[in-house]
């Protein structure tokens, strides 16, 4: 009997290949660079899964160049790479890797605010240069972390987990989502829920942590900015498109607020000229990005179509309602 086949649009670790190599005939992408959109479409063709990352357009040019394609399974948590509309139209399932990667962002988070707050990459390009001269008592001082108050956009499992973290440094949680947590929750994060300009008015950093869907596309904009304190941070390792980046350079030039530190753009791998600042940390990126969790990421998605093709239920399907309908 032949085996289903598989594009994979990277080569993924060991362990995710092995499991797939029991199952289906995989046709690995193996560029070092992300693949050009003309070649997955011309390799998805007589495809029966997809394995993409969250670099790929999954949308209905990509659903009408594969008529035989009958899941895609996401190595990501977030989606908004996928027309999950279009892809239920056609009795395409999804998948995605929610849970695995909410320690390791979180990790990420407290990366960013720890060296934006006390300007690592600044001080830390003098160290390598050999262009430092000694200590001096102002020298790259930046601002405390400990006992200053953070502020939570999303509050979800990541932004509960970066919560859980700032217990070791006394803060004060402040957090908003659209819907308030359960009341266990803020009680055993110690997280007071406000309006969003509250969360911002009261933050030192405000940190986001909201999937990026039509409502939170553009949520941090110039009104938003101005409602920060001078001296606050703002971190991002959300998605990209939740802040409207030609407003944060303008108030980051404008002294509006203290910096930032972005692992998100909204244009990637695009950086907005404007935010290329010393008050400013740059990642590419890597939020869930150990060896450890993307592996985890990519052994799910393995998982996903080898319960879907066993006729088992993907155990991260987002869109069950196309499960045991033919291919439209
Ligand atoms: C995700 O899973 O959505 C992350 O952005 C990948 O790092």
């Amino acid at each position: 009997m032949s085996r289903p086949s598989v594009l994979s649009t990277h080569v993924l670790f060991d362990a995710p290949r092995k499991r797939l190599a029991e199952h289906f005939d995989v046709d690995y992408w193996n560029g070092p660079e992300r693949p050009p959109r003309a070649e997955v479409l011309r390799r998805i063709a007589g495809k029966d899964a997809l394995i993409a990352l969250l670099t790929e357009k999954i949308d209905d040019e990509l659903l009408a160049a594969a008529p035989g394609l009958r899941i895609v399974a996401n190595v990501a948590v977030g989606y908004d790479n996928i027309d999950l509309a279009a892809c239920t139209r056609r009795n395409v399932a999804v998948s995605n890797t929610p849970g695995v990667l909410d320690e390791t962002t979180a990790d990420l988070a407290w990366t960013l605010i720890l060296a934006v707050a006390r300007r690592l990459v600044e001080a830390d390009a003098v160290a390598r240069s050999g262009q430092w001269r000694g200590w001096n008592l102002d020298q790259f001082c930046g601002t405390d972390v400990w006992g200053k108050t953070l502020g939570i956009i999303g509050f979800g499992r990541i932004g509960q987990a970066v919560a859980r973290r700032s217990r070791g440094f006394g803060m004060r949680i402040v957090y908003n989502q659209r819907h308030r947590a359960p009341e266990a929750v803020e009680k055993e994060l110690n997280a007071e829920f406000l309006p969003l300009d509250g969360v911002l008015a009261q933050a030192d950093f405000v940190s986001l942590h909201v999937p990026l869907t039509p409502e939170t596309r553009g949520l941090i904009g110039p009104a938003q900015l101005a409602k920060m304190k001078p001296s606050a941070f703002l971190i991002n390792t959300s998605r990209g498109p939740v802040v409207q980046e030609a407003a944060l350079a303008e108030a980051l030039a404008a002294g509006t607020i203290a910096g930032a530190a972005l692992d998100v753009y909204e244009r990637e791998p695009l950086i907005h000229d404007g935010l290329r600042r010393p008050n400013v940390v740059l990642a590419p990126h890597l939020g869930s990005g150990t060896v450890e969790t993307r592996t985890k990421m990519a052994t799910m998605a393995a998982e996903n179509l080898i319960a879907f093709f066993a006729g088992r239920r993907p155990p991260n399907i987002l869109n069950p309602e196309v499960l045991g309908r033919a291919r439209a």
